[in-house]
């Protein structure tokens, strides 16, 4: 039997209401509009501020948009994987919870932290479950609720960071189309420029760690910035060569949304019109795992059956990557 490739055939999303402009920022923060426009690219960024509630509010209401979007049954999906570094809890898992709420009856699910990587590690990861044949209907969710672990007076921080989420469909194509190639690849010497100290086994939460504002996402900006401009562009245009692509050839680079800069760098490198650039940061800014889908579920009126698309993330570890793929529909 021919064997199966993976293909994204829907999408779903969620933003919170709550919009976060610049502008506000600058009533507590020592910064400007104009340095986050210019620096980074981003004009607001959404906050979920419901109480109590956190990143699974926003993973259920992504998937239930997908499971409305493509007509499908809760009970008809074999797996859930949400990648996120801010689950609801330690444990259990967040896919666990969202599965739950959304009536999810019929599968198996677990999450999966690789940073601002964590979507595409997760289509990755999906995808084999689909080529194996075993599996037939796989959501992938990128949900972040970056709010809860921002330190508001950090302006180094707090410019960046928004909430979302995105949820994407996976099933069996056998024409050929969807997942066609993907490169991974991490770094753990760059953990050091980019994490939350404390929260976890190392320094389990307490008085001191909270006062500290060890809780927080602790980032050296600078390093990182070097690594992600460098990476996304390498891993971006090693998957076009090693496929023959040329720019004429890519109707969209979907790439994360953390710097304006670096998004522009990995096009130009490749030799795209910016045209050919999925591009929401000036109206979400970083949404850690949700960024690649959201990004592509405001593009998706736009794509083509048969359209090439180059996903490429950098984030924490370091863990960076591409995925080339054939859209489906
Ligand atoms: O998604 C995971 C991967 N993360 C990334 O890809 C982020 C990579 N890094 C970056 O995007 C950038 O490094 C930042 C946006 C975080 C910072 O931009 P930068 O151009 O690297 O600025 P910088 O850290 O070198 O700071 C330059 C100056 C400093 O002032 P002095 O020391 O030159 O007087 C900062 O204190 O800008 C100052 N600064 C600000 N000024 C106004 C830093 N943040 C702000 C701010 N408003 N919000």
């Amino acid at each position: 039997m021919q064997k199966p490739t993976a293909a994204i055939t829907g999408i779903g999303s969620y933003v919170p209401e709550y919009i976060l402009t610049n502008h506000e920022l600058a009533e507590t923060l020592d910064t400007t509009d104009e340095w986050i426009m210019t620096r980074i690219g981003i004009k607001e960024r959404r906050i979920l501020k419901e109480e109590n509630e956190g990143t699974s509010f926003m993973g259920v209401r992504a998937v239930n948009n997908l499971l409305e979007k493509t007509n499908t049954k809760p009970e008809d999906i074999d797996l859930v994987i949400c990648a996120t570094v801010t689950p609801d809890h330690p444990f259990p898992a967040t896919a666990n919870i969202i599965a739950d709420k959304a009536g999810i009856g019929n599968a198996f699910h677990f999450d999966l932290n690789a940073g601002c990587s964590g979507f595409l590690y997760a289509l990755a990861t999906g995808a084999r479950y689909i080529e194996s044949g075993m599996y037939k209907k796989v959501i992938i969710i990128g949900a972040d609720k970056m709010s809860s672990i921002v330190d508001y007076t950090d302006r180094s921080v707090a410019p960046i960071f928004g909430d979302g989420a995105g949820a994407v469909m996976l099933e069996p194509n056998f024409d050929g189309l969807g997942i066609q190639d993907m490169i991974l690849e991490s770094d753990g010497v760059g953990r050091q420029f980019l994490h939350q100290k404390a929260g976890g086994s190392v320094e389990p939460p307490s008085i001191e760690s909270v006062n500290g504002g060890r809780h927080y996402v602790f980032q050296d900006g600078q390093p990182v910035f070097k690594w992600a401009v460098s990476k996304m562009a390498d891993v971006s245009v090693e998957i076009m060569n090693k496929h023959n692509l040329t720019a004429d050839d890519i109707a969209y680079l979907v790439p994360h949304q953390a710097n304006m800069r670096i998004i522009s760098a990995t096009a130009k490198r490749m030799g795209l019109d910016p045209k050919k650039v999925m591009i929401n940061i000036e109206k979400y800014g970083n949404t850690t795992a949700g960024t690649l889908p959201l990004c592509i579920a405001d593009y998706e009126h736009k794509l083509k059956k048969g359209d090439n698309l180059i996903l490429s993330t950098f984030g924490a570890g370091f863990t960076w990557g591409s995925i080339y793929l054939k859209w489906a529909y």
